[in-house]
């Protein structure tokens, strides 16, 4: 059975007092909307639907869970209440036979996916799940000043699909601030389950700080490999990590180094984007004896477009000759300087193949480059 999962991103957060709504408000380059987005388990769902204003959509089409995932969402307009926007949502879906549907708060980032499976399990039993919270603070009435046992309820909220459907057509007139208040409008009973304290609605500019706390940082890591053959008619013009080396040269459309397109690879595998190949092809005339540096600034660029911040790369380069153990200082600096990062973030090591196979009798040179990134500024 299909579920769906909305997620309300529709408010003008008026209570955060920033200038754009909390929900997109950015943290190291990542909306907080997308920070629950890259967390999501979203094989759980047929549907992500989102309610939101249209000038905002961009930043979800941006994100690496939607540029995989395009066919699972669908944006819904953003109500004047909340109980509008959620309404929209559901209308969105109503061609779909959903079983199940989850209503989220774009505002609460740090929902497991645990809470989430624990929802649906629970929906398998009942027709609406509800997470609670509960704080050992003394709860009073502001205004009557009486003691009262109070929980805290969060999102998301499992529903029966046709069951919520229902509720909102019956009373969209009301402005209830979650949906489970529809159910209970209805007299039915509501299915609490404990949530998590973790699980915040981030609603003044204050509750910022959660996301130091809880907002993990996103790692990724990537590997390349290359290998060229050496022309044994030159004696000169090796080109390894950017340096050049009196040594026999390497066959290559390009200029054949190896080491760099080690590099490239191991940043193109951790952004999820291909290839060296795919990007710089070698039947095209424009990269003939190219500069691969050229290459390695190309990865700079997405790395800086899709706000990743390399923590560490190391590279092996695995040749019998020539020793290259006085030019790796050099090496590390172009590189350095290639990537704009510190000399200290790169290792290079090298190694004979020990007289085995092609490499072993000078045949070839190859690279391996391994990395990993972080979407947190560590400089
Ligand atoms: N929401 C929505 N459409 C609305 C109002 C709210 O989709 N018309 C969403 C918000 O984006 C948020 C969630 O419902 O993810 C919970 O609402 P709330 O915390 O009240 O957010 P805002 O309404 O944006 O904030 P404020 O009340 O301070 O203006
Ligand atoms: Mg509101």
């Amino acid at each position: 059975m299909k579920n769906a999962l909305v997620i309300l991103a529709g408010g003008k957060g008026e209570r955060f007092s920033q200038k754009t709504p909390k929900q997109f408000y950015e943290k190291d380059g990542n909306a907080i909307i997308n920070i629950f987005l890259s967390n999501l388990e979203i094989n759980l769902f047929k549907f992500i639907v989102i309610t939101i204003n249209n000038k905002y959509v961009n930043i979800i089409k941006k994100s690496q869970c939607y540029l995989e995932n395009k066919d699972k969402f669908i944006f819904a307009s953003a109500g004047i209440s909340r109980q509008q926007s959620s309404y929209n949502a559901l209308k969105k879906i109503s061609k779909f036979n959903i079983k199940n549907v989850l209503i989220h708060d774009a505002a609460r980032p740090f929902c497991s996916n645990k809470l989430i499976k624990k929802i649906l399990k629970n929906l398998e039993k009942n027709k609406n799940c509800i997470p609670y919270v509960e704080y050992s603070d003394r709860h009073i009435n502001k205004y009557s000043k009486k003691d009262t046992k109070a929980i805290n309820i969060q999102t998301p909220q499992g529903f029966d699909y046709k069951l919520i459907f229902k509720a909102h057509t019956q009373y969209k007139q009301d402005n209830f601030s979650d949906d489970a208040s529809l159910i209970q409008k209805m007299n039915k009973k509501i299915f609490l389950i404990k949530g998590e304290k973790k699980n915040i609605k981030l609603t003044f500019s204050e509750d910022l700080i959660y996301l130091n706390i809880f907002n993990k940082p996103v790692l990724r890591s990537g590997i390349g490999f290359d290998i060229h053959r050496i022309d044994k008619n030159t004696k000169k013009g090796l080109i390894l990590c950017g340096i050049k080396l009196p040594y026999s040269r390497l066959i290559g459309h390009s200029d054949a180094d190896v080491g760099l397109h080690a590099i490239c690879d191991s940043i193109f595998g951790a952004l999820s984007m291909r290839d060296i190949g795919y990007h710089f092809p070698n039947s095209d005339k424009k990269w003939k004896n190219a500069d691969s540096s050229k290459f390695v600034m190309f990865c700079k660029k997405k790395l800086e477009e899709k706000k990743f911040y390399i923590i560490n790369l190391d590279i092996n380069i695995i040749a019998e000759k020539p020793n290259i153990s006085k030019y790796v200082k050099l090496m590390k600096k172009k590189i350095s300087m290639l990537l704009n990062i510190q000399t200290q973030r790169i290792s290079i090591k090298a190694t004979t193949n020990e007289k085995i196979g092609f490499i072993g009798n000078g045949e070839g040179i190859a690279a391996e480059a391994i990395i990993q990134i972080s979407n947190e500024n560590i400089n």
